[in-house]
């Protein structure tokens, strides 16, 4: 038996994980507002609310044309749409005039680097999964495309190296150059299909990305995609999901049904997660991370019709397991225990089972866990806490919002503006 290379970190682990600099700028923007409201307990006024909403989406202090500005939105529609308005503002930068991209370059990039490689390094490079996440957020696109949709960020400069499938130099110069990342003719939206070289049937959100291939395809058995997507999307880790009931038909030749001679371990244990999980990663059947001696150097493969040997591994181990023949997938999820933990929004007369990431990646989104862990995650990187009992509502509130167009933006705007309601 092989022992699975996996880490139980928790999501609040996750959640705790923001930058050091970061954090340390916005703690000095939050001194210094202090000082100045001289520790007031009153609610905030006009400007100090502005002041607070800028600082909480940037966390670089605004201008003084800015401030007024967003003063002023907010003065306007007061109890309103003012300090979400304002927050808006803040995001893209009052007509250029403060558009320095602080809430792409650093706080979108801060909020999705974790997920782009297995240590939840947010010190991660810009890479094409992290300017997907950045474009998304900037072009109000549906956020739930992130795990299915044919789409690219790339920076405009034609200085730059080109998009590669076997390095990051292109989102690496970009990032070093400084561009603005909030800028749309800086950084533009293409498709993976015009810059990938695979067949488009593998093409899949996230799924494709060079960075997350490398990070979740390389080497291993594929179910590492599967597993970091569940934990940084759906906001659970496999052990939570873990159900003994549901049914076992589709778990891998490379599971041993009696560990160290033990079945009882494998019923018990083993099939809690093993159930759920093989039969959904088998949607990336042809996916493989191929290099030969630097896992940097290597490059996205797709095979399509041609089942990966990582699947067929270690066949051995139990004789009569499933034989991936194949990228079909079926949910289970959608019986037993999962049904409320995930909670899926379309009917499972649409779902159930597919063919390929693309659907696969669909029916992950489509669930109330992965709006709720966007919502969750981004609570985190504005309001600097995790949610708590008496947050409930408004994260319910803005959830609901969010699952009605995906409007990723719209969630961290609406979130520093109950952030500094509730100072
Ligand atoms: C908490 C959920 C969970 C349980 C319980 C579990 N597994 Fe796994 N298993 C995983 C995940 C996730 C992976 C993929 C790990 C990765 O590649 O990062 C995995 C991978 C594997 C692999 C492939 C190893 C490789 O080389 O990548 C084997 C074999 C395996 N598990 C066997 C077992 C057996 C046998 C048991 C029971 C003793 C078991 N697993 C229990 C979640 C689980």
């Amino acid at each position: 038996m092989k022992i699975p290379r996996m880490k139980n970190k928790q999501l609040s682990e996750l959640l705790g994980n923001i930058t050091a600099l970061h954090l340390a700028a916005r703690v000095l923007v939050i001194v210094s507002f202090f000082c100045v409201s001289n520790f007031s307990s009153a609610a905030l006024n006009d400007r100090e609310k502005a002041k607070f909403i800028h600082d909480r989406l940037t966390g670089v202090l605004p201008s003084a044309v800015m401030l007024t500005e967003m003063e002023d939105i907010i003065s306007l529609n007061n109890g309103g749409s003012g300090a979400f308005d304002a927050a808006l503002v803040a995001i893209d930068g009052n007509n250029n005039v403060d558009a320095s991209g602080a809430f792409y370059n650093v706080t979108v990039k801060n909020w999705a680097s974790p997920w782009t490689n297995e240590e939840d390094d947010i010190f991660a490079p810009l890479n094409d999964y992290s300017a997907l996440v950045i474009g998304l957020v900037r072009d109000e696109e549906d956020f739930s495309l992130l795990l299915s949709g044919d789409i690219l960020y790339l920076g405009a400069d034609s200085s730059l190296p080109s998009y590669a499938m076997n390095n990051n130099n292109h989102y690496q110069q970009l990032e070093s150059s400084g561009a603005n990342l909030g800028d749309s003719s800086v950084f533009v939206k293409t498709t993976q299909s015009s810059q990938l070289d695979i067949d488009p049937r593998g093409i899949a959100g996230f799924f494709s990305t060079r960075a997350a291939a490398k990070a979740f395809f390389s080497d291993g058995t594929n179910r590492a995609m599967l597993r970091f997507t569940v934990r940084n999307h759906l906001c659970n880790d496999m052990e939570q999901l873990k159900d003994t009931s549901l049914p076992a038909d589709r778990i891998r030749q490379d599971v041993s049904r009696s560990p160290g001679g033990d079945s009882r371990i494998y019923l018990t244990s083993c099939v809690g997660c093993h159930s759920g999980m093989d039969p959904l990663t088998q949607a990336f059947a042809y996916h493989q991370w191929e290099y030969f001696d630097d896992k940097d150097s290597g490059r996205l493969t797709y095979t399509p019709g041609i089942v990966q040997d990582k699947f067929l591994i270690n066949e051995t181990n139990f004789k009569n397991g499933f034989v991936t023949t194949d990228d079909s997938w079926t949910n289970h999820w959608r019986q037993g225990e999962n049904v409320e933990k995930l909670g899926w929004i379309s009917g499972s007369e649409i779902y159930t089972q597919g063919t390929g990431a693309k659907s696969m990646g669909e029916e992950l989104a489509n669930t109330k866990a992965f709006a709720y862990c966007q919502v969750t995650k981004a609570f985190k990187s504005v309001c600097l806490r995790e949610p708590s009992e008496s947050d409930r509502s408004t994260v319910d509130a803005i959830a609901v919002n969010f699952m009605s167009a995906y409007n990723m933006k719209n969630v961290f705007a609406e979130l520093a503006v109950n952030c500094a309601d509730g100072f």
